[in-house]
Parts: C-alpha cells; structure tokens; sequence
C-alpha cells in the first residue's frame, strides 16, 4: 500500500506521470492514492520530495542516488558478460555467508511480471551431504524413466561412475551449494537466477545452471520434502562455488541471429 505524506508533497505531478497504473493522481494540489496498485515503488524513487512510503516494506533499506553512480563501462560490462563460464569443476572449500546473501539480495531485485516478487529461494550449503544423495536417487530415477536409449546409457553412465566413487558426481561436480528457486510464474524465477549467477561471478564464484538437478528433484519427494518446496514450481537451480578451473579466454558463439529494421 502506497502512502503520502501531504505536508511534503508540492503536487509536482512526477508519480502520477511515472505510474503504470494511474494509482496515483494529483487532486487538488497533492498526490492521493486510489486503491490498490502492483507496488513497483516508481513514485517513491521518483518523488522530489522523498513524500512517497511503501506499508509493508522496509523504507530504510531505500538508497538516494543516480543512474551516474551505478554506471558500469558498457565495454567492461560485455566482457564480464562474454568470460563468464559455466563452471563444473569446483574447489573444494565453502562459500561465506555474506557472499550467498548478496547472491540473493540480486536475485530479489529482478524484475518479475505484475511485480509478483513470487520467487522462493532455497540455499542448501550446510545441509549438501544430506540432501545430495537424496536428489542423486531422483537423477537415478530420471535415468531410469530416459526415453532415448542413447542418452539415457549416458546418464546411467553417470549413476555408475558416482556408485563407483562418489568423488565421480558429474551431477554436483563438487559444488558446496546448491540454489533451488522456486516459483509460481517460471520466467519470473528464470530471469530471477540469471540474476544472481551474474552477482556470483562478479563475487569471483563460479555457478552451473542444472537443469538436470531441477528434473531430479522432480523425481525426489524426499528431496523436495527436505528443502520444504513440496509442491512448489521449480523454476531453476544453480551449482554455486569457488571454480576449480580458469579460463584463459573467452568461447566463440554463434553469430547474433537478428533483424534490423
Ligand atoms: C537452463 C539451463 C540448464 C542447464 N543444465 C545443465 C546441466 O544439467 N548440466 C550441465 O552440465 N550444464 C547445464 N547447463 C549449462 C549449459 O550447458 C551451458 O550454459 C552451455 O553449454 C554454454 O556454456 P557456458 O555457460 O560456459 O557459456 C544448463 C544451462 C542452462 C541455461
């Protein structure tokens, strides 16, 4: 819920102009609220007058500032984008805590549809050696269910080799986390751990998006159970950890498949 305070507003207009919506028009000289709105908080970043509160949500969390501030070279910024790896060899050492939080503190400002910020996450670092078994029971499972006899030789490939030794886990590849996000509108969760496998690699971790872990956890109610998303959309999972490799240059890609018209 939107609220003003009216002995600060000048009636300047800039929320009503900024509101997808129309929640918010000025009467009589001073911004009023008409219902209910999807609380994106653009009339409280826009307001001159800082007059514009959000119920429910933490205002002192909320930072003045410009877009000049926040600039990144746009060079530096391709780059970034261009060498960063998926990363299946990781050290063998954990991940700070604070490291995780700033991951997720990404992740909760992505943008998502209708601003549903309907997005759950679920960090397993502590409990890995628990639950690691459980999803590798879903991946067999999944293996087992395989329509393509060629892939799934390849898969159950890889239940015999981590059976053999289960240093050989070509599902987990070492990494000490594991994040699960959750989400009833999938793109929302998508786009959500995009975000924060870009906010790992600029923390200097290495990330591996799994979409086979996401299928074998399908396949685990025990799994599911544990990490308390039973009945819960997943929309993706990211291997996170410090690298046990280095890239010496970046990978040639296709070349960009667009229309300028
Ligand atoms: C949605 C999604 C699911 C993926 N699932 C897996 C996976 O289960 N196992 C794996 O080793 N890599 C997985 N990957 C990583 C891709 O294979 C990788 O992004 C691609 O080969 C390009 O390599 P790069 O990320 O280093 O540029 C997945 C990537 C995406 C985007």
């Amino acid at each position: 819920m939107v609220l003003v305070n009216e002995e600060r507003c000048i009636g300047c207009g800039q929320c009503e102009k900024d509101c997808f919506s129309r929640t918010i028009r000025v009467e009589n000289g001073k911004a009023k609220v008409f219902g209910r709105c999807m609380e994106c908080g653009h009339c409280v970043a826009v307001c001159p007058m800082d007059a514009v509160e959000m119920e429910g949500y933490d205002g002192g969390e909320i930072f003045s500032g410009s877009r000049e501030l926040c600039n990144i070279a746009p060079e530096d910024f391709l780059r970034f984008l261009k060498f960063r790896r998926s990363t299946r060899q990781y050290a063998d050492c954990p991940v700070e805590r604070e490291k995780l939080e700033m991951i997720v503190e990404a992740g909760r400002y992505t943008p998502t549809a209708r601003n549903r910020q309907d997005v759950h996450f679920v960090l397993v670092q502590e409990w890995m050696a628990e639950i690691r078994p459980m999803i590798w029971e879903g991946f067999r499972e999944m293996a087992k269910a395989w329509k393509e006899p060629a892939y799934q030789k390849m898969l159950l490939e890889f239940c015999r080799e981590y059976d053999a030794d289960h240093k050989n886990d070509r599902l987990f590849c070492g990494a000490p986390v594991l994040a699960v996000v959750t989400c009833e509108t999938p793109w929302n969760g998508e786009l959500t751990a995009r975000t924060m496998e870009l906010m790992a690699e600029s923390l200097g971790l290495g990330s591996l998006y799994s979409g086979f872990i996401q299928r074998s956890i399908g396949y685990s109610p025990q799994a599911q159970e544990a990490m308390g998303i039973s009945g819960e959309r997943i929309a993706a999972c990211l291997l996170l950890g410090y690298p046990g490799v280095k890239y010496l240059r970046s990978v040639p890609r296709k070349k960009a498949h667009a229309e300028w018209l």
